[in-house]
């Protein structure tokens, strides 16, 4: 791995899918030790490399499973950051790519996982404690990747972390686009609290779950739940755009995309019984939008 001048080699760090959190935890990670990123297309590795993170492209979902990856020795610890693949109730492409681990025997391993896998509770909290109960394919792959990753681990007396995240939010990842084409939210009323993390906040969870000897499931979120509607407003407010008009539920049901209703309609309150252990404190919305727009130079 070539980043590791001057820091630790034997912290080096696998990124398995490096794409907008991946990127962002990788920036950070190099200060410890060497990281090696794994996209699927030619041009990510392109992107990455040229910024001086080193990468390979291999796309889970092709070739045969003895297409061993070629992990450094001594891998320190992985960081699965790959969405499933779009069909099924299985994580097939995790399957994948814990087979093509190979015999690399890493420290510890984190999964980025999402809340979806507490299906809808009508607005009542969740937290680390609650049972699983997906009504989504999208999130019983999610529930299939967890017990993937557990298994894999447990077999090995390898640590794990299974980061549990909502919407994840941050620069160039806010709704300026759809309020700049004033198009519609679903009107409070309508709809229940959406749970959020800004991105740093996230990649700061990532590296606390690498570091600290913590082991199981952990729910992210930054404590202020709102419905899309408030921070869509918000983000209006803090960005000088027009606030986005309100639809009800019939009308949402006409123009907003089906991954969208999706996401709507599934209401949970995210809470936490055990992500102090990870020492965060994360920026509420109105923080984490204004250090996004920030970022961005807005
Ligand atoms: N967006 C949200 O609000 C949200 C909420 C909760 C959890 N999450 C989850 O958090 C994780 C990180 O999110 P993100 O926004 O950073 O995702 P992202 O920007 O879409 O990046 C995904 C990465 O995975 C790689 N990848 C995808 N399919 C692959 C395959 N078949 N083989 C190898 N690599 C593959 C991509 O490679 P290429 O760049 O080459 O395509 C990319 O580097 C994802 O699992 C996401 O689903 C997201």
């Amino acid at each position: 791995m070539e980043n590791g001048g001057g820091k630790d080699a034997n912290q080096s760090c696998l990124l398995a899918g490096c794409g907008y959190v991946g990127v962002r935890l990788a920036r950070r990670r190099l200060e410890r030790g060497p990281v090696l990123a794994l996209v699927r297309r030619q041009a990510s590795c392109e992107a990455l490399t040229s910024e001086g993170i080193a990468a390979l492209a291999m796309d889970l979902d092709e070739g045969s499973q003895q297409d061993a990856l070629d992990v450094p020795p001594g891998l320190h610890a992985v960081v699965y950051l790959a969405p499933p693949a779009a069909r099924g109730t299985e994580d097939l492409r995790l399957a994948r790519f814990l087979e093509r681990l190979g015999g690399a025997r890493p420290a510890v391993l984190v999964y980025l996982s999402t809340t979806g896998v507490y299906g809808d509770t009508d607005g009542a909290p969740v937290d680390e404690q609650s049972p699983v109960a997906p009504r989504e394919d999208r999130s019983r792959r999610r529930v299939d990747a967890e017990r993937r990753v557990a298994q894999w681990c447990e077999a090995r007396r390898i640590r794990w972390v299974v980061l549990r995240v909502p919407a994840i939010y941050g620069p160039h990842r806010l709704p300026l686009d759809r309020l700049r084409l004033g198009e519609p939210v679903l009107r409070p009323e309508d709809s229940g609290p959406g749970n959020r993390i800004q991105v740093d906040d996230l990649v700061a969870a990532c590296l606390a779950a690498l570091d600290r000897p913590l082991s199981g499931v952990f729910n992210l979120t930054d404590g202020h739940p709102e419905s899309m509607a408030a921070f869509t407003t918000r983000v209006a407010r803090l960005a000088g755009l027009p606030a986005p008009p309100q639809i009800d539920w019939a009308e949402a049901q006409r123009v907003l995309s089906p991954g969208l209703l999706g996401f709507l309609r599934e209401s949970r309150r995210v809470t936490s019984c055990r992500s102090q252990a990870l020492g965060l404190s994360p920026m509420d919305p109105e923080a984490g939008i204004r250090a996004s727009l920030r970022e961005m130079g807005l």
